[in-house]
């Protein structure tokens, strides 16, 4: 079987450099835990009860929305070369939203497509599936909504729905957004987290946290700094990447780490500085106070001396 990142690593050497990074990182982990199920268990839909299965690609219909579709998925998988424009990072929806979209556990397309208008309290209104994709753009891939209606949201709506064919709406959809994550026995430490991501993460992530690139594209993404998501971001509430990286994390060894360590090592991750939230007002304790009230949100604390966030106005928005 190709491998999932195969198909968006065209240069072998990106592959190479993938497939090798990755086979370092299987070994040493399984090696470490002989109490973790066989690997053909390990993904993250393993946590979620979901039953709903996709259509595979091949049924893609050969037509003006079979094109549409694919544009979508193609966005998925390298926003930067298909979406460029609204893009301010160097992440695809893909690096979040894992095979394309489809990995249950993973916050897949279709289950979230059959949720929406829905009341976000983020935005206190009601929001639409396009609405709620362009949150994503202006936060998680640090960029600009693309405007409602344009070929961008056009195709991934496209590809969303035509991901979710035959699921019913229903707001509590099996393998909707991430797992539920046990809450931590200690309360999330820095320096255990550390210690988590050199053991377990900087393999891939680099040390420093800012991924690796090969002839210009992305294979390992970025966790924090300026290529990352911004402060204003889903991930940047160390509660979601907990149960991101609990079910997603490291790739391919899916709940391999215990409920401590993903708590430990999100909030080491989150406690990085990144661009800007892009609804800046003016100071960071402003802007904590009406975006940031939140225990899971490390913007505006001081962490190792310095003030999360405190790098003035938001470039490029
Ligand atoms: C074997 C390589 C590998 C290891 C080890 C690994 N990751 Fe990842 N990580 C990836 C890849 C590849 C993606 C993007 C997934 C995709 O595009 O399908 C990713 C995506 C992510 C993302 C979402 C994208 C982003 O840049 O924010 C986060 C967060 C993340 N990893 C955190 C971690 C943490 C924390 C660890 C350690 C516990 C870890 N990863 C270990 C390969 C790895
Ligand atoms: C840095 C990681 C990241 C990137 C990149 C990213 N997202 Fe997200 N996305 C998230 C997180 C976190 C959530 C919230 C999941 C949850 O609340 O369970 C989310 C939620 C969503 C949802 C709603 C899911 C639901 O069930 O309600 C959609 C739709 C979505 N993203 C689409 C996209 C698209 C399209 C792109 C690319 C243009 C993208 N995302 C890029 C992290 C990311």
């Amino acid at each position: 079987m190709t491998h999932p990142l195969a198909t968006r690593f065209p240069s072998r050497a990106a592959l190479a450099l993938c497939l090798g990074l990755l086979a370092v990182g299987l070994e040493t982990a399984f090696a470490a835990d002989a109490t973790l199920p066989p690997k053909s268990e390990i993904n993250p839909a393993a946590g979620t009860g979901a039953t709903f299965q996709p259509p595979p690609e091949s049924e893609i219909p050969k037509n003006e929305f079979g094109k549409m579709i694919k544009l979508g998925r193609d966005i998925m998988l390298d926003t930067p070369q298909y979406a460029g424009k609204y893009v301010g990072n160097t992440l695809s929806c893909v690096n979040c939203h894992t095979d394309a979209g489809r990995m249950a556990g993973s916050a897949p397309l279709w289950a979230a497509y059959v949720n929406y208008p829905a009341y976000r309290s983020k935005n206190k209104k009601v929001n639409t599936f396009e609405e709620r994709i362009q949150g994503c753009f202006r936060f998680s891939q640090n960029g600009k909504a693309p405007p409602l209606g344009s070929k961008t949201l056009v195709a991934l709506q496209s590809y969303s729905y035509w991901l979710a064919k035959g699921l019913p709406t229903d707001e509590k959809v099996a393998g909707r957004g991430y797992p539920d994550l046990a809450a931590p026995a200690l309360p999330p430490d820095y320096a255990r987290g550390k210690a988590v991501y050199e053991a377990r993460c900087a393999v891939c992530h680099t040390a420093s946290g800012a991924g690796r690139y090969v002839d210009g594209k992305t294979v390992f993404p970025p966790l924090w700094g300026d290529k990352s998501f911004n402060w204003g971001a889903g991930m940047g509430s160390y509660k979601n990447a907990a149960k991101f990286i609990d079910a997603n994390m490291p790739y391919g060894q899916s709940y391999s780490l215990t409920p401590q360590q993903a708590w430990d090592v999100a909030y080491f991750m989150d406690a990085h500085e990144r661009p800007q939230d892009p609804r800046w007002k003016g100071s960071v304790a402003a802007t904590r106070a009406a975006f940031h009230d939140s225990k899971f949100s490390l913007y505006g604390e001081t962490i190792n001396g310095k003030v999360l966030g405190d790098i003035g106005p938001p470039k490029n928005h």
